[in-house]
């Protein structure tokens, strides 16, 4: 982290785990043991239905709701999709793009980039998700493909609205399998993906941009992850979903800091 020049930024990813009564009483008890410094941003992101609740139940917090997708059209014909205005209007700050596990599901790089250009016109925060595969690292195919996902996720997108971007690196082979990379594999990706918004955009940019890691973070692990000077946050799935879990990730960016 440097904060001296970029945003702490820590997000969860509820995925598709918690109903919309479930999301209450997460929040309850959050808003209980919430780690109270100003120093990092706190999203957290939640299946669809579960936003109005998440909304309403931390409306008076500091804490940013968000979603976990979004169409990249304003309106239409569309059934079962959500529009990024219908976000804005439903309370949220964030939503996260590009998720490898919507990938997975068929969503391309230039599905992820119309989705970007969608959420930054209509004023959300974009948690743009990046990251390679076990077998693309083992082909040494990493920093081209991360290269190949910015680039892409970031067309037409111009410097001011850079700035209101927010990007993760997922190590695919990391999420969700109790594998989390070393603080050097994420470093050494986020470093990359630094160099790479400073030449699409200048140093000035690419000082101010948070770049999240992702993967298997948990209470354990984070203040180390977090120590790393290019890592300036996290993208949680699964310690996201226990309170206690949560707020101790949130407090470990003050002590990594300090
Ligand atoms: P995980 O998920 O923390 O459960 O590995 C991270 C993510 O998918 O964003």
């Amino acid at each position: 982290m440097n904060r001296k020049y970029r945003k702490t930024v820590i997000a969860g990813n509820w995925k598709m785990y918690k109903t919309p009564s479930e999301t209450k009483e997460f929040m309850t008890e959050f808003k209980s043991i919430m780690p109270k410094g100003r120093w990092c941003d706190v999203a957290l992101c939640v299946p669809a239905v579960c936003i109005s609740a998440a909304v309403r139940a931390m409306r008076e917090t500091r804490v940013g709701i968000g979603a976990e997708n979004c169409n990249a059209n304003a309106s239409g014909a569309y059934t079962g999709e959500i529009a990024a205005n219908m976000l804005l209007d439903a309370g949220c700050k964030y939503v996260i793009l590009g998720h490898s596990e919507r990938r997975a599901m068929g969503e391309t790089n230039v599905d992820v980039n119309a989705k970007v250009l969608a959420a930054l016109e209509n004023g959300l925060i974009p948690i743009i998700c990046v990251g390679e595969s076990l077998e693309q690292r083992e082909m040494e195919l990493t920093m081209a493909h991360i290269n190949y996902q910015v680039r892409a996720a970031l067309s037409g997108v111009d410097a001011a609205s850079l700035r209101r971007c927010v990007i993760a690196y997922e190590p695919i082979w990391a999420i969700g399998t109790g594998k989390t990379a070393t603080s050097e594999q994420a470093e050494e990706v986020c470093r990359e993906i630094r160099a790479i918004i400073r030449d699409m955009y200048g140093a000035r940019a690419a000082r101010g941009v948070s770049i999240l890691y992702g993967g298997s973070m948990n209470a354990k692990n984070a203040a180390e992850l977090l120590a790393q000077p290019d890592v300036d946050g996290g993208l949680i799935g699964g310690a996201s979903l226990k309170p206690n879990d949560f707020a101790t990730i949130i407090a470990a960016t003050g002590e990594a800091n300090e």
